[in-house]
């Protein structure tokens, strides 16, 4: 597999995008902010089935990450990113160095969506994501965007970003990528300590209880949040920021399970956040 060609300016990216699509060559966009993982990796993969080039953007984006965050500590690892996009056969990186270069002034805000879930314990993350995202998008110029589950709240805030603003670009979203012990995939998962990673099955553990509460032909959302909760509680080192089950869509809380819903949780295990989720579609 060659080398990605590693692009860190919003012109030359531009270039290279109008190049391909000039050659009618369909372009894949996996956005990122690096530390790649397998999660990562299945996202890349399945652009480059469907896609005739992919381009990957590595950039740790400030105007995401709240006071207090962890912008400054992120794990950056670009060699090792530009290693695994390589073997996935992603042909250009997007490290941009001068994304912000001018100021901004013009943001994006996706109505109510952003009040939910982690719209309440990160103000303003969401604009943050939903703005580089626009911003990623008109300089890519891609087919199609591929974007993880996991992050359920991102995903349905960036398709409503892309229907309300008419822009050209697919979301392709992709499944949850897990360890085998049932930990989705997550860049965050590499601050976690031997004790704090075992402490962690304590979400997976509860999105199966709903899970089997589905099956078992229980639809009282509230008496499934609290089974939920009670397993996230077990253990006083792991601080619960949200659990509940939402309408997949509008993210409201649902008292009924009805229609396509999502169980989300959040907690917090140490200094380290950690999001999941599990789907139900129904009618
Ligand atoms: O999901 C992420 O990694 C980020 O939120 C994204 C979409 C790359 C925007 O910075």
């Amino acid at each position: 597999m060659s080398e990605p060609v590693v692009v860190e300016t919003v012109e030359a990216m531009r270039a290279w995008s109008r190049m391909a699509m000039k050659a009618g060559r369909s372009v894949g966009f996996v956005p990122t902010m690096g530390a790649l993982h397998a999660g990562h990796t299945s996202l890349m993969e399945r652009a480059r089935k469907e896609n005739d080039a992919v381009v990957v953007s590595i950039y740790v984006n400030p105007t995401q990450f709240g006071i207090g965050e962890d912008f400054a500590k992120y794990p950056r690892s670009l060699d090792a990113d530009r290693k695994l996009c390589g073997e996935a056969g992603v042909e250009c990186i997007f490290a941009p160095k001068n994304l912000y270069e001018t100021g901004a002034c013009s943001f994006i805000e996706v109505g109510g969506l952003q009040e939910h879930l982690c719209g309440i314990s990160r103000p303003g993350h969401f604009r943050g994501v939903a703005t580089v995202v626009a911003k990623l998008f008109n300089i890519v110029e891609a087919d199609r965007a591929y974007f993880g589950m996991k992050d359920a709240q991102q995903l349905v805030i960036i398709q409503t970003m892309v229907r309300d603003l008419n822009m050209s670009v697919t979301i392709v979203p992709c499944e949850i990528v897990r360890e085998p012990d049932g930990l989705a995939m997550s860049s965050r998962n590499r601050y976690l300590s031997v004790t704090e990673r075992k402490l962690a099955l304590v979400v997976p553990r509860a999105l199966d209880c709903f899970r089997a509460a589905i099956k078992n032909g229980e639809r009282d959302a509230m008496k499934i949040v609290g089974e939920m909760a009670n397993i996230l509680a077990e253990r006083d080192e792991v601080e619960i920021d949200y659990c509940a089950i939402v309408d997949a869509h509008t993210l409201e809380d649902v008292t009924k399970i009805k229609g396509d819903v999502l169980a989300a949780v959040a907690v917090k295990i140490g200094k380290t956040r950690l999001i999941d989720n599990a789907r139900f579609e129904g009618l």
